[in-house]
């Protein structure tokens, strides 16, 4: 949530900065600003609300003069609305300095109180223009703009991440983090700070994070980090895997239908080295060791949204392959509960960005009381990994729609690859057995492929389903998460009631919902392996159907017995069960992409969201 980005070079700082805000826009999209400082040693600011073409409008309509040095925001709106005036940058010292900010200050209120009645004036309702004002207040009393930063940071609570400018100290960005993201970008002669590596990638590829409570000051030519009592420290530099091409649209007319058709590389990336000759090895787990790997007696996957999803989807699986009982909760729910938690609980955290506020605050609170920590992330330098005792980081590229969805199936292969990992170490499944699941695997990325086929059909779909206001999911076993995740693209993207339901939890009251026309999509567990199963989503759909509703089966191909049941049917390849969940996804996403399109919404930036939730 918000975007960050800071550079100090060459006179070319506008572009970088706007370049940088364009590749973080799914970070927020309610406002946009820049602040620079230009060859005289002037500030200037342009900032509006909106999009990010808004500001970019707003400069050519009245150009500010460029410089070497700057810092660009691009807001998801928390204190005070989406206006021109609460867009950042905020300035500070009569208008010498400018601040940006990410995350919440929680005590905003009371230094707010104190600095109005010393007689400072402020002119938004954010709590950013506070820090802002305090910078000020503190840069009159140092002269010094990297004490009267460190003399902020002391002073607030909360998450975030600031950078600010003095126009008296050209040639020099400050940056300081607190549970919000920032990433440090190395050049030639020039040096980049920003939310993540997509800030800078076409830049350089040169990075480094920074820890938690620490401050960075960036100059062209130099970085140095300290802890916030100007202590310096230890920063590791890391190559960024991703190249710049793979942040952008290409000729798509989404990012969103990028993103859906990389769906076999990213799940083919994310198993790649860690399936060596036939024997599932996941180097990341090392850092626990086999033994303490096979005294684990329980597994509790934490993430939110899409990432919850797919965590429910690998209980199954783990369950079944590691025989260790696996609860799955949202992270936000686990964290304010009091779990009961031990040295053999393994906490497996995911999330795409690794930066959701939730997750982390989870994760920190499960390492406090004696877990084990993982984290399965996308994102190289992040804060979750980083808090975790090891990480597996999922390769599916950046993912820049908002909707998550190539995140969503390189997430259930790390966690599969996890899952025999775990039943390799204990013993579980025989070697046969595990090479089964593997070639199962394997056979993934090609089925995805075919899978992505059925878009023509699923676009006359949503063409013809464009006025329905209410859509139902239903699914069984690994079905019944799928179903959820189908539930929630479409309301975030086509803005649309949808409900995802465990197909046998119907008749316990869902029933009433049906009414005659109502769309409901069904997840078909293959009959292959479960006649009953296959069998009982037959007797639901017929339930259904008796009472008028639509059905729409995903089943898998040659499945007849459901043809005399379903109004539509769209087919997946074969897979062995716990399998189909990343199969059976695919038209999911498709349909809520074709109908917000048909719709005609941003299918990449959805109203109210953003793509990294860095707020509680
Ligand atoms: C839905 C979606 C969200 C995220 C959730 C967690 O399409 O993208 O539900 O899955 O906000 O985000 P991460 O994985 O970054 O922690």
């Amino acid at each position: 949530m918000c975007g960050i980005v800071g550079y100090v070079g060459s006179d070319k700082t506008l572009e970088v900065l706007v370049g940088g805000l364009r590749r973080l826009e799914y970070r927020g999209y309610d406002s946009a600003g820049v602040a620079v400082i230009d060859g005289e040693g002037r500030l200037a600011t342009a900032k509006k609300a909106g999009k990010l073409v808004k500001l970019t409008d707003e400069l050519l309509a009245h150009p500010i003069n460029d410089g070497g040095t700057g810092i660009g925001h691009t807001r998801w709106a928390t204190h005070g609305g989406p206006t021109d005036r609460n867009a950042h940058p905020h300035l500070g010292d009569d208008g010498r300095l400018a601040l940006i900010h990410n995350g919440i200050i929680e005590n905003f209120s009371a230094l707010k109180d104190e600095l109005l009645a010393e007689g400072y004036t402020f002119e938004s309702e954010t709590d950013t223009e506070v820090a802002a004002v305090l910078l000020g207040r503190e840069y009159r009393a140092t002269g010094d703009l990297r004490s009267a930063f460190l003399g902020v940071v002391g002073q607030l609570e909360g998450a975030f991440t600031l950078l600010a400018v003095h126009q008296d100290e050209p040639g020099l960005v400050v940056g300081a983090r607190r549970n919000s993201p920032l990433v440090i970008g190395l050049g030639d002669g020039e040096n980049f700070l920003g939310s993540d590596v997509a800030a800078f990638v076409e830049h350089t590829r040169r990075a480094m994070a920074i820890g938690q409570d620490q401050m960075v000051a960036i100059t062209a030519d130099a970085v140095e980090v300290t802890d916030f009592d100007g202590e310096p420290v230890e920063t590791e530099e890391f190559d960024v895997a991703w190249d710049a091409a793979a942040g952008d649209k290409g000729g798509w007319p989404s990012f969103m239908a990028k993103e859906v058709t990389e769906q076999p590389d990213a799940v083919a990336n994310t198993i790649r080295g860690r399936i060596v000759d036939g024997v599932v090895d996941v180097p990341e787990l090392t850092a626990f060791g086999d033994e303490a790997l096979s005294a684990i007696r329980r597994v509790i996957i934490i993430g939110c949204g899409t990432a919850a999803y797919a965590g429910l989807v690998a209980k199954y699986a783990i369950e079944n392959w590691a025989g260790v009982p696996v609860e799955v909760e949202l992270s936000h729910e686990f964290r304010y509960r009091d779990p009961v938690i031990s040295d053999d609980t393994l906490i497996v955290s995911i999330s795409q960005s690794g930066e959701t506020m939730d997750t982390l605050m989870a994760v920190k609170y499960a390492r406090e009381a004696g877990a084990r920590t993982l984290s399965i992330c996308n994102t190289q330098g992040a804060t979750i990994p980083r808090e975790s005792d090891a990480a597996i980081y999922t390769h599916a590229g950046p993912e820049v729609a908002v909707a998550s969805t190539k995140a969503f199936v390189a997430q259930i292969t790390a966690l599969y690859l996890f899952g025999l990992h775990l039943a390799r170490v204990r013993g579980s499944l025989s070697a046969d057995q595990i090479g089964e699941q593997l070639a199962e695997l394997e056979a993934i990325p090609a089925k995805l492929s075919s899978v992505l086929g059925v878009g023509e059909s699923i676009r006359t779909l949503a063409h013809w389903m464009s006025d329905t206001r209410s859509v139902l999911f239903l699914g069984r076993h690994v079905g019944y998460p799928v179903a959820m995740e189908g539930a929630l693209k479409l309301k975030e993207l086509a803005y649309i009631h949808a409900e995802g339901f465990a197909a046998g939890e119907l008749k316990h009251g869902p029933i009433a919902l049906i009414e005659p026309g109502q769309p409901v999509f069904v997840i078909v567990p293959s009959p292959r392996h479960s006649a009953l199963l296959h069998a009982k989503v037959v007797s639901n759909i017929q339930e259904i159907r008796a009472r008028g509703a639509r059905v729409i089966a995903i089943a898998e191909e040659g499945d007849v017995a459901v043809l005399p049941f379903a109004d539509e049917v769209i087919r997946i390849p074969l897979a062995a069960p716990l399998f189909e969940p990343i199969l059976a996804v695919v038209p999911l996403q498709l349909f809520a992409m074709e109908l917000s399109t048909a719709k005609g919404l941003d299918v990449d930036q959805p109203r109210n969201l953003a793509k990294s939730v860095t707020v509680e």
